[in-house]
């Protein structure tokens, strides 16, 4: 995993970190709810890459287009995933927080380091995260 990809997810879990962004040219969302608001293009462009990857899904799966046009709409909240995920994106900053002194004064201030539990930590690639051992690897045992 690159450098700076890590860095971008740290950020999204520590919206305390906001003050460190300079918005610059780039464009201002209109919906952001947990990322800092004046979060570049490329950070979120990174953030949303990370979901798809770790559900293994598309944007379209939590975003929606604009009705009767191939236009997206992405600040839109009518997909009741995307809601959902606006809540994991809340556990997992409080898991990160509580468990693991991401935030800390006492913890280590390289972000790097210090990112524990990532939307891929559960979901590895799923929608739905599995709850128990898949029976084809208990039998083996
Ligand atoms: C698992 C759900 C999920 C997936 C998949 C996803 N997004 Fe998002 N997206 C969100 C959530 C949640 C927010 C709002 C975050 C917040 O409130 O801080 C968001 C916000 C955005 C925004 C900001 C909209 C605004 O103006 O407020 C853009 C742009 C965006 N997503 C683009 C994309 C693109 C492009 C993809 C595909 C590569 C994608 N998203 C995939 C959940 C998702
Ligand atoms: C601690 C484990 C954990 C982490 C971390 C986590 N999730 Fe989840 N997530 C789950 C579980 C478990 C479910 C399934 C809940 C259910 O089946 O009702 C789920 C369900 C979801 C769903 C609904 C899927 C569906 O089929 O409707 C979305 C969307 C989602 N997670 C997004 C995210 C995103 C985005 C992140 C990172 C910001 C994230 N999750 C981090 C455990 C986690």
């Amino acid at each position: 995993m690159n450098k700076s990809f890590l860095v971008t997810l740290g950020i999204v879990l520590i919206v305390a970190a906001s003050m460190a962004f300079t918005s610059g040219q780039d464009p201002h969302y209109k919906n952001l709810k947990v990322l800092p608001k004046n979060i570049t293009k490329h950070q979120l462009d990174s953030v949303m890459k990370h979901f798809t990857t770790a559900l293994n899904v598309k944007c379209n799966f939590c975003h929606v287009k604009v009705e009767g046009s191939d236009e997206w709409n992405f600040p839109s909240d009518v997909n009741k995933h995307k809601l959902i995920a606006r809540d994991m994106m809340k556990m997992t900053n409080n898991i990160n927080k509580k468990y693991f002194d991401v935030t800390g004064s006492g913890g280590k201030k390289d972000l790097n380091v210090q990112l524990m539990v990532t939307c891929y930590t559960c979901h590895n690639g799923r929608k739905e995260p599995l709850a128990f051992v898949p029976v084809k690897d208990t039998a083996r045992k």
